[in-house]
């Protein structure tokens, strides 16, 4: 039995999940399947889901995601906004266009002169267009999103932290390493110091971002990686930070640096 690190969470909350991690995975799971989705020590949030939730993921028709891709490849092609122009319009097919690019956000805008995530980036197609930009969390910017990110399916991570991006980087670690919250916890705390144990009822991952956005079973919904910190923050009960705010995005630009190298999986399926 592992040691509670938190008062508050009581000493029943966190114990040793060897015995969950070292199940015998179902028959049609080697470990070289596990092997794409860990990079050295960087092991996506795959390798510490459930195989049924695994198998949810890696079937298209089972994937409940999979809705989303397909709303976003109809709003690629639809024309909106006063230049009446489509994303297609200007970029024409999304497979070959955005292969690869969702796999480099968040990134550094010289236009803005700062980091920008992908959600943002596609509000700023949406104005270029002369339309309004999709509020966070609509189905609509869910989709365009989803959809964008799915053309680097399979791909690694590939964000670039160094040059212009990397004041930003820096900013984003500090927030992940700092106390905050009436339960006094960092991102660390939970994702490294305690990665592998259980809390509650859920198996600590490292708490990577390649998956994003993820569908999960507890929402119901697919939901952004924004979404995701909010509710980690909520968790210690810590106010949560606007969508698109700038701590934000600099914490989302230093979990796709240290999940450099391990594969898009949007959409992943999650508990
Ligand atoms: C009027 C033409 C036009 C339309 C319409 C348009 N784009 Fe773009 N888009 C561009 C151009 C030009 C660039 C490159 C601009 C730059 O480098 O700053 C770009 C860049 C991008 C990028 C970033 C590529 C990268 O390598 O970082 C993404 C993602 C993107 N567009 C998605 C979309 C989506 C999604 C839509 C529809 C909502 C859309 N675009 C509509 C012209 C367009
Ligand atoms: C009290 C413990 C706790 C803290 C503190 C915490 N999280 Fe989490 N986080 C969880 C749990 C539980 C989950 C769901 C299981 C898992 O993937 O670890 C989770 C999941 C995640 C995921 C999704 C991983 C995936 O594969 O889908 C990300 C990303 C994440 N957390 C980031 C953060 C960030 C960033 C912070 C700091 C702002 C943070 N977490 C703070 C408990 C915590």
């Amino acid at each position: 039995m592992a040691r509670a690190f938190v008062p508050a969470l009581t000493a029943t909350v966190f114990m040793c999940v060897a015995a969950v991690v070292l199940a015998p995975l179902v028959r049609s799971q080697t470990q070289s399947d596990l092997a794409k989705y860990t990079v050295g020590k960087v092991k996506s949030g795959y390798v510490y889901a459930t195989p049924p939730t695994r198998a949810m993921e890696d079937d298209d028709f089972q994937n409940p995601g999979s809705l989303w891709v397909d709303k976003g490849k109809t709003l690629w092609s639809a024309v909106d906004g006063s230049a009446g122009k489509s994303c297609q319009s200007c970029h024409n097919a999304a497979a070959t266009s955005m292969r690869g690019v969702g796999a480099t956000y968040p990134k550094f805008d010289a236009k803005l002169g700062r980091v920008i995530d992908l959600e943002q980036r596609i509000g700023l197609e949406r104005q270029r267009m002369g339309a309004v930009p999709w509020e966070w969390e609509s189905d609509q910017l869910l989709a365009m999103t989803t959809y964008v990110k799915a053309q680097s399916h399979g791909m690694p991570v590939n964000v670039s932290i160094d040059g212009p991006a990397h004041a930003t980087y820096e900013e984003g670690k500090a927030f992940y390493q700092a106390r905050r919250g009436q339960l006094d916890m960092s991102c660390q705390q939970c994702h490294v110091q305690n990665n592998n144990r259980l809390l509650r009822t859920e198996v600590l991952s490292q708490g990577q971002t390649n998956g994003f956005p993820t569908y999960r079973l507890s929402w119901q919904a697919l939901g952004s990686v924004q979404r995701r910190f909010r509710e980690c923050n909520e968790q210690i009960r810590a106010e949560p930070l606007a969508y698109g705010s700038p701590q934000y995005v600099a914490l989302e630009l230093y979990l796709a640096g240290v999940g450099k190298g391990l594969p898009i999986e949007t959409p992943s399926v999650r508990k």
